[in-house]
């Protein structure tokens, strides 16, 4: 079977064909960044009108890289949430419709389930059962994963997610949009040990986060740092040095946590914060020394792409799941609501 995956939950669009035996046959992506920049973050209408503009280039972009023509769709599937409503419904409505033209079947699916099993596009991938943390700009999570819609949700972010801080923080520190990779780039000048932030909450027991104090931490550390009010190169390297271990070093700690709990020694990183160099080096020497197993998505498929909602979507359609012609994006959504497959 060849399902087209279709995402357009924020301010990226991905369209990917997947083939049930083959894995991914094709993918494209068009990134929105240049459009929100002006703006310091995504302004919803703009990100809408920008994903009906490239969606069906791109997926005859997708079409000419795999060799198909569109007949050769087997069945649609297309994110449905949790993200922005209009930018969800631009694909969403697109996929829903092209899968009535060609008379297919259309599967809706969760941006983070997508998200989730991304790690399953590898050669390398993880077998369930898994421990999974999921680091988006939206979400922070721990789940136990038994299977496709099987999750168990461990803990999670209080407030802020981990992408939230890292956007927050690099913004307050002038780096723009969108400030996560950005900062990430910064903080490999930092100098080690200038300045050292809190770990929020691995004092108490459990497996939720908090990572809103960061931020102000980070902006308390910035006056007292700033020499007529502007702050040095260097200082801001080290800030974003000392913010990123903070963050980085509360994950691991987690997670360390979380393998001990579930005495399940696979961990599996997805999300765009799963493309930090630093957080993926420290997750596999934890997991090392737990003498356990670490997987993650290629660096393009932590942050948002059709591919991951292609796979996604072609587990559910092989089990037989389908929607009805009625579009349902929803900008929130629990993942513990999928049924089970
Ligand atoms: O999963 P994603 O593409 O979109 C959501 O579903 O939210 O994640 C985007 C988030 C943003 O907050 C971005 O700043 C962060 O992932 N991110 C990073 C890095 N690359 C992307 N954060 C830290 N280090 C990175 N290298
Ligand atoms: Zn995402």
């Amino acid at each position: 079977m060849i399902v087209l995956g279709i995402e357009s939950s924020c301010d990226e669009t991905g369209i990917a064909l997947y083939h049930s035996e083959k894995g991914l046959l094709a993918h494209t992506l068009h990134s929105q960044v240049e459009i929100h920049a002006e703006y310091g973050g995504v302004v919803p209408e703009l990100a809408s009108r920008d994903h009906i503009r490239y969606l069906t280039p791109l997926l005859e972009q997708a079409l000419a890289q795999a060799g198909l023509d569109k007949s050769a769709i087997d069945g649609v599937a297309y994110t449905a949430g949790p993200g922005l409503i209009g930018a969800l419904m631009s694909g969403a409505a697109f996929g829903r419709s092209l899968a009535w033209a060609l008379d297919v079947p259309a599967v809706e699916v969760h941006h983070m389930e997508g998200h989730l099993l991304a790690p399953m596009l590898e050669d390398n991938a993880p077998a369930f059962p898994f421990v999974a943390l999921l680091v988006s700009g939206g979400h922070t999570l721990l789940a136990y994963v038994k299977g496709v819609g099987q999750y168990q949700l461990l803990g999670q972010s209080l407030d802020d997610a981990a992408g939230e801080a890292f956007d927050k923080t690099a913004k307050l520190l002038g780096l723009g949009y969108p400030g996560g990779p950005a900062l990430a780039a910064l903080a490999e000048k930092g100098r080690p040990g200038v300045y050292r932030f809190p770990r929020p909450m691995i004092d108490r027991p459990g497996l939720d986060f908090s990572f809103s104090g960061l931020k102000t931490f980070a902006l308390n550390t910035m006056q007292s740092a700033a020499e007529d009010g502007a702050l040095a190169e260097q200082v801001k390297a080290d800030i974003s040095l000392a913010f990123e271990e903070a963050v980085v070093d509360t994950l691991k700690i987690k997670c360390r946590r979380a393998i001990e709990q579930q005495h399940c020694k696979t961990l599996v990183i997805a999300g765009g914060v799963g493309a930090n160099k630093r957080l993926r080096a420290e997750l596999a020497k934890m997991i090392q020394q737990a003498g356990g197993e670490l997987y993650y998505p290629r660096i393009e498929f932590c942050t948002d792409n059709g591919a991951m909602i292609a796979q996604a979507g072609c587990m559910r359609l092989m089990a037989g799941e389908t929607q009805p012609l009625e579009i349902d994006a929803r900008a929130r959504w629990s993942m513990q609501d999928l049924p089970a497959i």
